[in-house]
């Protein structure tokens, strides 16, 4: 497993994490060999959020329950959950009492003391960043938060809560398969007035978290689309799936490897957030870690996903 300093950070990191959104239903017994899986395969990273789950902060306590993590196995991971979202509604809330509020919530469902990063989990349009920056000074001071992040960011949101907050802005956790690229697509046809492609959707995140060291995260990296089924074996994707068929043969791995290859591949070093409930598929996923596609292979799977290379 390739692992690099989280930059704004002290933290070691996998650049494969494991996403925690969908154990709500599952037993101890399976929580533990998923996760028995994933620290095999060097996932020491588990990602989390308040709203996962069938209730409040549901996913993060099933977790707890199953692991009942000692305190030195609890510092051998990194845990990271999210804030933001009230699921009554949904509506989105960056307020101060409700960070707060969150943040104890996910301390006492994850059966820890302290959070290594909190991410604001999709953007607030009624924001007051001072207000963010209040209880992120507070958080930090008192140790219950390690680090902070965003998710589902634009760099404009970025810069405005940059303005107050004073911690380093680590991660932006958004959605990115070959299948759903456009942060990574509309650079490749930049200026284009004749492909859709080319119509920006987020401002140039993907550059800006690279211009500011600001780690991406890439979520749902084998949905087609937003929760629209997986784009492996699917009927729908045959040109996409010979290549990664073929590619999977060619480095002998499961295909969910090279899916998992081509966002490892990029150079901006992002960490795949996987989501696989199957510790079979978590450890094929592993093996994309660090698998060295050619520019030439990554350029036909995101042609064969359907984008364009003007
Ligand atoms: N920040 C955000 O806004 C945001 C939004 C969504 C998700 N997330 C995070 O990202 C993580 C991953 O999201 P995701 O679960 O949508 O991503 P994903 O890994 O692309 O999808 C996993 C889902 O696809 C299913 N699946 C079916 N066939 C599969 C195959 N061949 N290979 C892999 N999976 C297959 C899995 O079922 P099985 O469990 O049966 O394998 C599981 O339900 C979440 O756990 C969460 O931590 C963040």
């Amino acid at each position: 497993m390739k692992t690099f300093t989280l930059p704004g950070t002290q933290l070691t990191v996998p650049n494969v994490v494991l996403g925690l959104m969908r154990i709500q239903e599952k037993t101890d017994e399976e929580v533990r060999t998923l996760i028995k899986t994933a620290r095999d395969a060097g996932i020491s990273f588990f990602d989390h959020a308040d709203v996962y789950g069938s209730g409040p902060h549901g996913c993060e306590k099933r977790f707890a329950e199953a692991m009942r993590l000692t305190s030195s196995e609890r510092e051998q991971v990194v845990l990271q959950t999210k804030a933001g979202i009230v699921g009554d509604g949904p509506y989105f809330d960056f307020s101060y009492e409700h960070i707060i509020e969150s943040v104890d919530g996910s301390l006492a469902a994850l059966g820890t003391d302290y959070i290594d990063i909190l991410l604001l989990h999709r953007p607030d349009a009624l924001v007051e960043p001072d207000e963010v920056a209040r209880a992120f000074d507070e958080l930090s001071a008192s140790g219950k938060v390690r680090s902070f992040g965003v998710s589902n960011h634009t760099p404009g949101q970025i810069e405005l809560l940059r303005k107050s907050v004073s911690q380093p802005i680590v991660a932006n956790q958004l959605q990115l398969s070959v299948t759903h690229a456009p942060l990574v697509a509309q650079g490749v046809a930049a200026n284009m007035q004749a492909l859709e492609q080319s119509v920006s959707r987020d401002s140039g995140t993907l550059d800006y978290c690279r211009l500011n060291d600001i780690t991406v995260q890439a979520w749902s990296p084998f949905q087609a689309g937003f929760f629209s089924g997986v784009f492996l074996g699917s009927p729908e994707y045959p040109e996409l799936n010979a290549v990664i068929d073929r590619l999977a043969a060619q480095y002998s791995v499961p295909a969910i490897a090279i899916a998992t290859a081509w966002i490892t591949r990029h150079p901006a070093q992002m960490q795949v957030v996987l989501g696989t409930t199957s510790p079979e598929r978590v450890a094929g996923a592993a093996l994309g870690s660090d698998l060295p596609l050619t520019r030439a292979e990554w350029y036909e799977l995101f042609r064969a996903a359907g984008y364009t290379v003007p």
